[in-house]
C-alpha cells in the first residue's frame, strides 16, 4: 500500500513507452479533491469530462470559490445513504486519476485496487471503468468477485457483497440510476490481474472464477514475492518469511495452471533488464517493478523523502525491514528506516490514535443489548476505547499505526501532527538508481525498444510483448 506513489504522472510516462502504467487507488477520495481544492487545472478539466453531472458538481464544489472549498472530505460509512456521497467522490476521483494517466498517448493504463481498502473497491473499479482503464491489478486480499464486479458495473446493476471475500466487510453500491450500461458500452474490456503470493490462492481463485463466472480466467497472475514494497502476504508460520514463502516454492506450480504470470518483488538486480530476462527464461510473461519507480522524479513521493532514500541507497545505508505489526490490516509491511518518520518507535508511540480517513475500515456485525444486530466499522489503529466498544480485541491494537494518514503525508498531503512513512521493497537497496521513469523503463526494455513502442503506439500499431 502506497498512496499516490504510483501516481498518474508516473503511470503516464511508463504507459507511453509501452509498459503498463499503473496508478494506485489508495486515498484518491482525499487526493483528487485536494488537487481540485488547490485549483489544479488539469484535474478540474478532467473532472468536467466525467459523464454524470451530479458527481462533477460534487467534486468541483471543493474548487476555489466552490461551496465545499473549506470543508473536510467525508469518510465512507456503512450506512448506504450516509455513505453515498463519499462513494460518489471515490468514483469520480478514480476516474480523474486514470484519465490523467491516459492523457496524451495510446498506451495502456491499469489501476491497483487494494482489496483491504474494502469500502473503496467498488467505487474505484467503477470510476476507472468509466475512464476506460485497461487493467485491474488487485492485491492485499484475494479478488474472488472481480469478474462479477466488473460485469455488474458494465451492465449498470446494483452491487452487494456480504462480505467481500476475505475482508469480512459488507460492501454495496447502487448505480442503477447512472445509466452505466450505456456509458460503458464502448469502453475496452479490462484485463484482470490478481496479485497473489502462493499456489493455493491462485488455484482457488482460478477454480472459483471458472465455476462461478462462466469460465472467467485471469488475464495473468502477478506473483508477488515477500521482498516487494508495501504490504506482503503473511508468512506461512505467521512469524517470519522462510523458504516455503519464497516465490521459488510456488512459481513453477502456478505456471502449470496455464495462466500467464508476471513476477514482482523477486529481483536480484533491483528490477532491471537482467531480472526481466531471468524471469522470462523461467516462463514468466514479464515483471512488475515498483521500488525503482518510487524513487524517480515522477513518483508521488514527497521529494525530500525521495532524496533521502536515494542518498541512503548511494551510501549503502538504506535499511528496509518488514514490520509484522504496524499495518492495521494485519499484513506485514515494508518500512524504510528514516529519521522523523513513523519508522521510529518513539514517533510511532507519540502519534494520536484516530480513524479520520477510513480506507482500512473493516465491518463487523454486533448485537445490541436488545438482541438486534447492527454493523460497525473498525480499524485497529482507531482510538482504543472506540475499538473495544465496538467489539474489537485489545491484542489487535498493539503496535498498529494509522497508515492512511502517514502515507498521505508521504505523498505531500500534509496534516498537523502527522508524520510520513516510506515503504520500499528490498530491491530498492540493490538496483542502480535512475531519477527519471523513462530511464528506468529504458533500462528494463532497452532504449531502442522503448522508443519503438512509443512510435508504434503513436501510429496505433500493435506493440510486441516485453522482451
Ligand atoms: C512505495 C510502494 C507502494 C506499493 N503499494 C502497493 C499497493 O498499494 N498495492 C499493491 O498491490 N502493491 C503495492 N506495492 C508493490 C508493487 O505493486 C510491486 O508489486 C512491487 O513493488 C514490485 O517489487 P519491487 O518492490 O521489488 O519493485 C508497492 C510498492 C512500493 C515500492
Amino acid at each position: 500500500m502506497g498512496a499516490y506513489i504510483s501516481c498518474s504522472r508516473l503511470a503516464n510516462v511508463t504507459a507511453r513507452l509501452g509498459a503498463l502504467g499503473v496508478v494506485s487507488s489508495v486515498g484518491l477520495r482525499h487526493i483528487i479533491p485536494e488537487q481540485i481544492r488547490s485549483g489544479d487545472e488539469v484535474a478540474i478539466s478532467l473532472a468536467r469530462t466525467f459523464p454524470i453531472a451530479r458527481y462533477v458538481e460534487e467534486l468541483l464544489s471543493y474548487a476555489p470559490g466552490g461551496s465545499r472549498h473549506k470543508r473536510a472530505i467525508p469518510i465512507d460509512v456503512p450506512d448506504p445513504i450516509k455513505g453515498a456521497f463519499a462513494k460518489r467522490l471515490s468514483v469520480i476521483s478514480a476516474y480523474v486519476e486514470v484519465a490523467r494517466a491516459k492523457l496524451g498517448h495510446r498506451g495502456f493504463v491499469g489501476i491497483n485496487v487494494m482489496w483491504k481498502c474494502s469500502l473503496t473497491v467498488l467505487p474505484s473499479i467503477y470510476g476507472a471503468l468509466l475512464a476506460g482503464v485497461d487493467a485491474f491489478l488487485c492485491g492485499a486480499g484475494v479478488p474472488m468477485e472481480l469478474p462479477d464486479i466488473v460485469g455488474r458495473i458494465r451492465r449498470g446493476q446494483r452491487l452487494d457483497y456480504e462480505p467481500l471475500t476475505g475482508t469480512g466487510t459488507h460492501v454495496h453500491m447502487d448505480i442503477s440510476e447512472d445509466g452505466a450500461e450505456n456509458l460503458l458500452r464502448d469502453t475496452p474490456e479490462p484485463s484482470l490481474l490478481p496479485i497473489l503470493s502462493n499456489f493455493a490462492f491462485c488455484k482457488r481463485l482460478l477454480d472459483t472464477w471458472q465455476k462461478r463466472y462462466e469460465g472467467a480466467t485471469p488475464t495473468a497472475f502477478v506473483l508477488e514475492n515477500h521482498a516487494a514494497g508495501g504490504h506482503n502476504a503473511q508468512p506461512r508460520d505467521k512469524v517470519a518469511f522462510g523458504e516455503s514463502d519464497d516465490i521459488d516454492a510456488y512459481f513453477d506450480k502456478v505456471l502449470e495452471l496455464g495462466v500467464p504470470v508476471y513476477v514482482a518483488g523477486a529481483f536480484t538486480e533491483g528490477g532491471s533488464r537482467n531480472d526481466l530476462l531471468y524471469w522470462q527464461g523461467r516462463g514468466a510473461q514479464g515483471i512488475q517493478v515498483g521500488s525503482r519507480f518510487a524513487l524517480t522524479d515522477e513518483s508521488g513521493m514527497r521529494s525530500d523523502l525521495r532524496d533521502r532514500a536515494v542518498e541512503a541507497q548511494a551510501e549503502g545505508t538504506l535499511e528496509i525491514r518488514t514490520d509484522p505489526r504496524l499495518s492495521p490490516t494485519g499484513f506485514p509491511f515494508k518500512v524504510v528506516s528514516m529519521k522523523g518518520t513513523l519508522s521510529e518507535p518513539e514517533i510511532q508511540a507519540s502519534q494520536r490514535r484516530a480513524c479520520d480517513l477510513g480506507y482500512l475500515l473493516q465491518s463487523k456485525r454486533i448485537q445490541r443489548p436488545d438482541g438486534t444486530e447492527h454493523e460497525v466499522y473498525l480499524c485497529p489503529a482507531m482510538p482504543i476505547h472506540t475499538y473495544l466498544a465496538n467489539g474489537g480485541a485489545i491484542e489487535d491494537t498493539e503496535g498498529r499505526a494509522c497508515l492512511c494518514n502517514a502515507l498521505l503525508v508521504t505523498a505531500g498531503f500534509e496534516k498537523e501532527g502527522r508524520v510520513p512513512l516510506v515503504t520500499l521493497g528490498e530491491s530498492a537497496a540493490v538496483g542502480p538508481v535512475k531519477r527519471s521513469a523513462r530511464e528506468v523503463v529504458e533500462d528494463i526494455l532497452t532504449p531502442e525498444r522503448a522508443a519503438d513502442n512509443e512510435r508504434r503506439l503513436a501510429l496505433r500499431e500493435p506493440i510486441p510483448v516485453a522482451s
